[in-house]
């Protein structure tokens, strides 16, 4: 067995004792790793390496993804969540491909208005912070649901993530910096002291201990989804809604449930199965939209970040973007036409208005787009038999609603503010919607997460996600055409700035290093154009057969302390 480290970063190793190397108190970020018979990446390198002892113990792909999002639950506490939900999408080794939904979801005493004052103007603080920004969370029962296709005991599976609460584990600088930033609104949304505040400032280091989350994991590795949905930490849950005005009630919990949903599974040039996620998300729709409005265009000749390949990709992402704000919420409540928006004759006709070489208008393409947190994860799994899982999972803002749940030790989601709380009004992060997103008891808000697989003649080829808000499908959209059409290495594919359109606001976001002429030739095509510092944090594992072996390069995103493992 081989395997290559390419491309090791060296964040932060703090040595204790030498017979503590690799381990919670000293460990190194790696951004790439080749391998044959396993890989994890995910946004931790004590979370990889939670995932990939599963592999090493004989589990399988759905083993080690539960494992890496429990791990994140304590080790990455902005967005990896028990408090939370998301969406995993897996290609099984017997062809099957599936996805599950664990979403959050309304309360049932949620109401369409219930962030708007008495003149009907939206509270949006309201929907942003505290208690009662969280939906009811959908974390813990997406880990048993997805438990039917693991080999592993859930004991066995939630063992390092308990050890990382219990006994602690050292700091990144990033996560320092994230904790002292938040310092602040982590003391107005608590009336206990969460374990994230402490009297001094957070340096790289440090150790976070997190006994009351270790507490909750106890619970749930003893009793089961019960242990989280039922009994002490439901109760814990509840009581804290009484102490700020939440309304998540104990039947709320009980009641709530992981859903199988079909894959959104579609061609893409001649040799490519994309296999993404359905509504409540967006993101599998968008990539789809997207995808199949350049299929027939030869983005290849364009060559990678030209004028004519942005130009074009900006144009589908707008299209696809005002789809999502007219048409997309909950399946479940409201009619969405999918058959008709992922139909190629109508994706054409989408392009009929494309001039190259000139910006569109948002103005003239009807409906609006929906900007959100860059606060989510994705974590992408491979193993031997070629089980292949994409997880995204999210808590929606860093660090979700602020508010720790008293007792139970982990953070409340804001995924409230998802949902367009008053049809039209722009959400924290500019969002607009419709009806279809509209709040009611029990639904689910619309999302973005765009967990991805990519098969090459009917055989594993890319894992691939990232979080990122409204960037998210775009990102996974440029990674995959940077992979297939681009013929780039997934480091490049991974790491090369990204650029992104949603519709309203009219302008295309360039990440900082993107190449300066092709920016200005965007602006003399029309567009407005402005620059942020990140987008996207994309982890991929990309196979390739090699003498009937398959070879996975799996690529950490090197824009956070994101890391790969493989062995
Ligand atoms: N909260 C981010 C998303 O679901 O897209």
């Amino acid at each position: 067995m081989r395997v290559i480290t390419i491309f090791t970063i060296l964040l932060f190793c703090f040595k204790i004792s030498p017979g503590q190397q690799n381990s919670n108190y000293a460990y190194s970020v790696q951004k790439e790793i080749v391998s044959e018979k396993g890989a994890v990446v995910s946004a931790h390198t004590l979370a990889s390496k939670a995932g990939l002892k599963m592999l090493e113990m004989g589990g399988n792909a759905v083993d080690a993804a539960i494992a890496t999002q429990l791990a994140l639950a304590v080790v990455y506490p902005g967005a990896g969540n028990i408090g939370g939900g998301g969406f995993m999408v897996a290609h099984l080794a017997n062809g099957k491909n599936i996805s599950l939904d664990y979403r959050e979801k309304a309360p049932a005493t949620a109401s369409r208005d219930m962030y708007l004052d008495k003149n009907g103007d939206p509270q949006m603080d309201r929907s942003q912070y505290g208690h009662l920004a969280a939906g009811v969370p959908g974390t813990i029962a997406g880990l048993f649901a997805s438990l039917k296709y693991a080999k592993l005991s859930f004991k066995k599976l939630i063992e390092p993530a308990i050890d990382l609460a219990e006994n602690g584990f050292v700091i990144s600088e990033n996560q320092a910096a994230s904790f002292n930033n938040a310092r602040e609104n982590f003391i107005k949304y608590n009336t206990s002291t969460p374990a994230f505040v402490k009297s001094n400032p957070w340096k790289a280091g440090d150790t976070l201990i997190q006994k009351d989350l270790a507490g909750t994991l106890k619970r749930i590795r003893d009793l089961g989804k019960k242990g989280f949905y039922q009994g002490k930490t439901a109760e814990l849950i509840v009581a804290e809604m009484a102490k700020g005005g939440g309304i998540i009630s104990l039947a709320d919990l009980k009641n709530y449930e992981a859903k199988w949903r079909p894959v959104i599974d579609f061609s893409y040039k001649k040799n490519y199965r994309i296999i993404t996620m359905p509504l409540p998300s967006s993101g599998g729709i968008i990539l789809q939209q997207m995808l199949k409005m350049i299929e027939y265009r030869n983005i290849g000749a364009m060559k990678f970040q030209s004028p004519e390949s942005v130009n074009l990709m900006t144009e589908v992402e707008r299209r696809a973007f005002a789809d999502r704000a007219n048409f997309l919420g909950d399946p479940d409540f409201v009619h969405v036409p999918v058959k008709t928006l992922t139909d190629e004759t109508y994706l054409k006709q989408r392009m009929l208005d494309f001039v190259p070489g000139k910006a569109g208008s948002s103005d003239s393409t009807k409906a609006g787009p929906i900007p959100e947190s860059t606060e989510t994860t994705h974590l992408s799994v491979i193993d031997s038999q070629g089980n292949m899982v994409s997880v995204t999972t999210t808590l929606n803002g860093s660090y979700g609603s602020k508010t720790v749940v008293s007792g139970g030790g982990f953070l409340l989601n804001n995924e409230m503010d998802d949902f367009s709380v008053k049809p039209g009004v722009p959400n924290m992060y500019g969002a607009v919607g419709n009806e279809k997103n509209a709040i009611a008891p029990d639904k689910r808000m619309l999302s973005s997460m765009t967990p991805t697989i990519v098969l090459k003649n009917d055989k594993p080829f890319l894992v691939a996600g990232t979080p990122g808000g409204t960037t998210i499908p775009t990102s996974v959209f440029q990674t995959i055409v940077n992979i297939i059409d681009f013929d780039m290495t997934p480091s490049d594919a991974v790491n090369k700035p990204k650029f992104h359109h949603q519709w309203l606001p009219d302008q295309v976001t360039l990440e900082k290093g993107f190449d300066e002429n092709t920016k200005q030739a965007l602006v003399a095509m029309g567009y407005k154009v402005n620059t942020i510092s990140q987008i996207g944090r994309v982890e991929v594992i990309l196979v390739k057969q090699k003498n009937n072996h398959k070879i996975f390069t799996s690529v950490a995103d090197h824009r956070g302390d994101d890391d790969a493992q493989g062995f």
